[in-house]
């Protein structure tokens, strides 16, 4: 099977298996990462077909809906890329793609070890930040039965992927926990450009957020 075959029978694969998903994992958020992961791979002169792989897999049994199972999502894909003959060294370096990619906690350190990781972890990062970023943080926290905030509840900056795993605080300590620190995390220059605004909204955003909770205008 020749590349643009195997990247349709994914696209295909992946649409059909998250379409309508509710918690913002769902497939306009693969859509979104494969194209930002596309644009960004295009400037680094990374191995394109890698690149897309990896995005359009990336969340294809995520460990947050599987009991915190971090197995699932690599075997899942490898299952899928070894049925279209895919050669075995493209395979590792996706499935690693996909097992080191995904946040594992505050003072968790999540080094990419190649040019492809690292842009899809900046792609995926950035759908985690801005306007998207907080419409995906409260669906999730919805889901998952969270309140928006409670001011009785600090933030935790959580020291294991276990630990962060477990974690059921309210949404907006997420901000805290996660989502403002990926600014700092970022791989790629047009990467960190892109974080750069999307976190000075996130952040007007959440001081609107206690002002208004404050009852202040
Ligand atoms: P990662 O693999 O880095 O966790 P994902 O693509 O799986 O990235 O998306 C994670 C998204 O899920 C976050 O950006 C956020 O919107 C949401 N999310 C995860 N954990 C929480 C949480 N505890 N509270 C609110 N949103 C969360
Ligand atoms: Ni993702």
């Amino acid at each position: 099977m020749n590349p643009s075959e195997i990247l349709t029978k994914t696209e295909n694969y992946v649409r059909q298996k998250l379409e309508g998903e509710g918690t913002g994992h769902d497939w306009w958020h693969i859509h979104r990462v494969r194209n930002m992961a596309l644009k960004i791979g295009k400037e680094e002169n990374a191995d394109l077909f890698v690149v897309e792989l990896a995005a359009l897999l990336h969340d294809i049994a995520d460990h947050k809906f599987h009991d915190g199972d971090e197995d699932i999502g690599p075997a899942t894909a490898r299952n899928w890329l070894e049925n279209l003959n895919v050669d075995e060294k493209a395979i590792n370096h996706v499935t690693h793609i996909i097992r080191d990619a995904s946040f594992k906690g505050a003072e968790v350190d999540t080094p990419m070890k190649t040019i492809e990781g690292k842009v899809v972890q900046d792609a995926d990062r950035l759908d985690a930040l801005g306007a998207i970023g907080i419409a995906r943080a409260f669906a999730y926290g919805g889901h998952k039965g969270r309140e928006l905030h409670n001011p009785d509840i600090p933030p935790k900056k959580h020291d294991s992927f276990d630990q962060y795993k477990k974690s059921t605080g309210p949404t907006l300590n997420h901000f805290y926990e996660k989502l403002f620190l990926l600014k700092d995390r970022m791989n790629t220059d047009y990467g960190l450009k892109l974080a750069e605004e999307r976190h000075q909204f996130m952040e007007e955003f959440v001081n609107r957020f206690l002002l208004e909770w404050d009852g202040k205008e």
